[in-house]
């Protein structure tokens, strides 16, 4: 057993999220406990995200901060460690900007963190006392992995599935790893250098991660991928299966009782998952179908592989499947060369397909990516501008969709007591909208009916019904 605590921070997306709740399950595994308390740990993990500049950047200033507590006098220093896309971008650059750290580990490779804290706990002696228990630490890692030491043996992206421990707890929403990595290339995009080709789980794999969760409590799913569309992992025949396969077997587990899945790529979405929202009441009716512009000229430059009527056309026939489908979606503007005819067209898309949920960003040159090479990069200024404008008008479609459900009755999945009134139970509804009705918490866990009486632009109030 590795006798240390850490302290795990996560930044950048839902993938980074799940990798890290393996994380916290894996160390524990080994006896290592998790500690809130950042300036008080043997070892700290930053599991990075390397998107956006912005937020690459946050990641080094946090190392100096998180540093700067431990640079006290007599107090013992921990071991860092900094795991996900910026490790595997920057690799040993981060050694060279922050000495301190003693272990950079690629996403694809989380699962050799004990044996390279064992190591690195050795070199700073934290368990010099311990000699016997950590040399039984070490022969039991041993045991378990065959190590690779350096960084940069490329493994595919499912060995660690392979060596992770099964969960012992699970949320009511569970999160699950269906796929690996992205052959998309989109000319912005560092994702294809930080999470590497695409691979898909199997099936058994992931049907087994979900039995397990389910018999822990979980109630809704939410299958997770970099293009999950093109999830085509190993069926039960042996053949490549797909998304809408995979679902139709998550839904049979009468614990699960909803299914999400997240991100979709538009001209992968098959014909066979639009009707499978026509006739799977499990899977929720909200899709999260990322458009990043309007305008088809960027979309070409963008590498994105539809167009525009494209786009529409998907969302037409979701729709016509299933009335009640919503879609969220990303944007980027100000990509290079982007003219404010092209930014218009996005604005345009937002008026037409009246999103619920969105997220926007202005565009960011990314090292080792087409885009950030290319000539026309447009101003900060500009970019600033209309990022404000495509904000105001996403706040204007959710706002309307917020007040349309007002009188309507929802299914909400119950997960909190408001922190302002406990009298309030807060939970998420079909499309991942906030709803607070006044409840006692004995609610938390389950899905109630709600009427929804009022709307704001952040949540929906409401009573059970
Ligand atoms: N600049 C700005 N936004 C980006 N995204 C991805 N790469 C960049 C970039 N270089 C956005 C896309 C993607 C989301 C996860 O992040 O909108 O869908
Ligand atoms: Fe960030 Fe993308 Fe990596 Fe997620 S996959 S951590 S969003 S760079």
């Amino acid at each position: 057993m590795l006798k240390a605590t850490f302290h795990l921070k996560t930044f950048g997306c839902q993938m980074n999220v799940y990798d890290s709740s393996r994380i916290v399950e894996l160390l524990n595994s080994f006896g290592m406990k998790e500690v809130v308390d950042e300036a008080n740990a043997d070892v700290i993990v930053l599991n990075t995200c390397y998107i956006r500049e912005k937020a690459s950047a946050k990641i080094f200033s946090e190392l100096g901060r998180l540093y700067k507590l431990y640079d006290v006098a007599g107090k013992r220093q921990p071991v860092f460690a900094v795991l996900g896309c910026v490790a595997k971008a920057e690799g040993e650059n981060i050694f060279r900007r922050a000495p301190y750290v003693s272990i950079v580990l690629s996403s694809q490779k989380y699962h050799l963190l004990p044996e390279l804290i064992a190591n690195a706990i050795h070199d700073v002696e934290l368990v010099s006392k311990e000699k016997e228990e950590e040399r039984k630490a070490k022969k039991e890692i041993k045991k378990k992995y065959k190590l690779s030491h350096t960084m940069n043996t490329e493994l595919s992206g499912l060995e660690k599935f392979d060596c992770l421990p099964q969960s012992t707890k699970s949320d009511k929403v569970a999160f699950v790893q269906v796929q690996e990595g992205c052959d998309n290339f989109c000319t912005y995009c560092v994702v294809p250098n930080t999470r590497g080709r695409e691979v898909s789980r199997s099936e058994e794999s992931i049907l087994a991660e979900i039995d397990n969760l389910q018999r822990l409590g979980a109630v809704e799913v939410n299958l997770l991928g970099q293009n999950v569309d093109c999830y085509n992992g190993i069926g039960e025949d042996g053949k490549p299966s797909s998304l809408a396969h995979l679902i139709k077997n998550v839904a049979k587990f009468d614990n699960i009782k909803r299914i999400r899945y997240t991100t979709s790529y538009p001209s992968k979405f098959s014909d066979e998952m639009i009707e499978l929202h026509r006739v799977e009441p499990k899977l929720m009716p909200l899709v999260y179908l990322p458009i990043q512009a309007g305008s088809n000229e960027v979309l070409h430059k963008m590498n994105r592989k539809y167009t525009r009527e494209q786009y529409l056309e998907i969302i037409q026939k979701l729709k016509d499947a299933n009335p009640n489908i919503q879609i969220s979606s990303d944007f980027i503007v100000g990509f290079p060369n982007e003219t404010e005819e092209d930014f218009e067209k996005t604005l345009d898309i937002v008026r037409r397909v009246k999103f619920i949920q969105c997220y926007a960003f202005k565009y960011s040159p990314r090292p080792n990516t087409v885009a950030a090479k290319m000539e026309g990069q447009i101003d900060n200024k500009v970019k600033a501008d209309r990022l404000r404008r495509l904000q105001s008008e996403l706040r204007k479609s959710q706002d309307e969709f917020n007040k349309s459900c007002v009188g309507r009755v929802m299914s909400v999945l119950f997960s909190d007591v408001s922190k302002t009134n406990p009298k309030y139970i807060i939970g998420k509804n079909e499309y991942l909208q906030p709803v607070i009705v006044p409840a006692d918490a004995s609610i938390i866990g389950t899905i109630c009916d709600v009427e929804i009486e009022s709307a704001s632009y952040a949540n929906l109030r409401g009573k059970l019904v």
